[in-house]
């Protein structure tokens, strides 16, 4: 099945297949065809070009686009889009004036989702979850990462991933899962729970093939640096690469153990050392910034504009979770890109398309329109243009939403 949209106004983020990870002053560049062509084939992108150059074939499906933008759809990096209820009750505490980590001793936070992700059945938080992915995919995220760490009992983690593995029999679009058994300790024994998840949890997750990638909350309060170190170590025993929660509240190592593991990311970096930078900018190790948990929690953003400066890659993810995110749209991230790390619109736009797809290793499929990438893109509102993406904030610039081809 062969389908032409003809006379888009840019058809942005064109690329070619094979080029590297955006870095530094790349960033500021969004290729864009003007007045233009795109052709798709069995849901995979065939062909574009400028409408001079159309020649209808006859047989395929033409559909005018009357001069409206296309983009590749985003591509979100970091989310917890599998939990049981929201917490808004914690919300109206935050805004009452306690903070997170008080919120979280006082019975709130990642173990209050845990409680109830355990009493959930496998069937019910299955469909919950279709119906946010269905929203988040509206929204224009066309392949994103879904992690567990909301279970924290062998059971219940496995639940959670088994239930991400359904997502991707319901959804066409590429789904990563990311093992997140050290999202916080369940009780006192740490050593205890340690164990049980490198012992138990780990080889379970690998004979199911449920994840792709194993995470852990490096923090204060959280899991230490040696306790990630043995977490990741374990994980290359079962083909886990990680990707990991650093750098969030302090900068206590997280970064340098995550590059000796050869971390696929490093993700929220709200505080983040000259040291850290450097290092990173010896890495493969990709910088991630969540800034609408920042915005939510009202903490620092992530220093994007300076790791920009510094020649690295930058990439913007949601975050999407009950406790310190619950915001799925990208759009909105891209906002926040600019308006509170100082990006230009296009550098907040490469974070959340072409470079997110370098934080899944998804970059030969999704990120850009690119000749035998999936033909999951974006079709403005009449008028809109890439400016608009962040311009508009909190308003819907999107018409319509195409995933393999095929209108969402
Ligand atoms: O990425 N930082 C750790 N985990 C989540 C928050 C989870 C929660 O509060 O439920 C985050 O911000
Ligand atoms: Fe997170």
């Amino acid at each position: 099945m062969t389908k032409t949209f003809i006379n888009i106004s840019q058809l942005v983020q064109v690329r070619e297949q094979g080029t590297n990870i955006l870095r530094g002053a790349m960033m500021a560049d969004v290729p864009s065809i003007a007045n233009a062509w795109l052709k798709v084939e069995d849901g995979t992108i065939s062909d574009f070009g400028t409408m001079d150059t159309f020649q209808p074939e006859g047989g395929e499906e033409v559909i005018d686009l009357k001069g409206r933008m296309v983009t590749p759809t985003f591509v979100d990096s970091h989310t917890h889009l599998v939990f049981a209820e929201d917490r808004d009750e914690e919300y109206v505490m935050k805004i009452k004036g306690m903070d997170y980590q008080s919120i979280a001793e006082a019975g709130g936070g990642i173990l209050n989702s845990a409680r109830k992700l355990q009493r959930m059945s496998l069937e019910e938080l299955t469909e919950r979850a279709a119906v946010r992915l269905n929203e988040v995919i509206r929204s224009g995220t066309g392949a994103i990462e879904i992690k567990s760490g909301y279970g924290l009992t062998m059971e219940a983690e496995i639940k959670m991933l088994q239930v991400i593995s359904r997502l991707s029999e319901i959804f066409t679009i590429p789904i990563k899962t990311t093992f997140l058994g050290a999202h916080a300790f369940p009780d006192r024994d740490q050593e205890k729970y340690m164990n049980t998840m490198i012992q138990e949890m780990l080889p379970e997750v690998y004979s199911q093939q449920l994840a792709d990638y194993i995470d852990c909350f490096c923090e204060e309060g959280y899991y230490t640096v040696e306790q990630m170190d043995r977490i990741l170590e374990a994980g290359e025993k079962f083909d886990l690469k990680g990707k990991v929660h650093v750098n969030q509240f302090n900068s206590i190592g997280g970064i340098e153990k995550a590059i000796e593991h050869g971390a696929v990311s490093v993700d929220h970096l709200e505080v983040l050392t000259d040291e850290e930078i450097s290092l990173l900018k010896d890495s493969d190790t990709i910088p991630v910034a969540l800034p609408g948990c920042s915005f939510f929690i009202r903490i620092p953003y992530t220093p994007g504009r300076k790791i920009i400066d510094n020649g690295l890659p930058l990439v913007i993810a949601s975050d999407f979770n009950p406790g310190s995110a619950p915001s799925f749209n990208l759009s909105f991230a891209n906002s926040l890109g600019c308006l509170k790390m100082g990006l230009q619109p296009e550098e907040a736009f490469n974070a959340t398309t072409f470079n997110a797809a370098f934080a899944l290793e998804l970059e030969s499929e999704v990120g850009s329109i690119t000749k035998g990438k999936r033909a999951n893109f974006i079709i403005a509102k009449a008028g809109k243009n890439l400016n608009s993406i962040s311009y508009n904030f909190g308003v819907d610039w999107i018409d319509e939403v195409y995933i393999s081809g095929d209108k969402f």
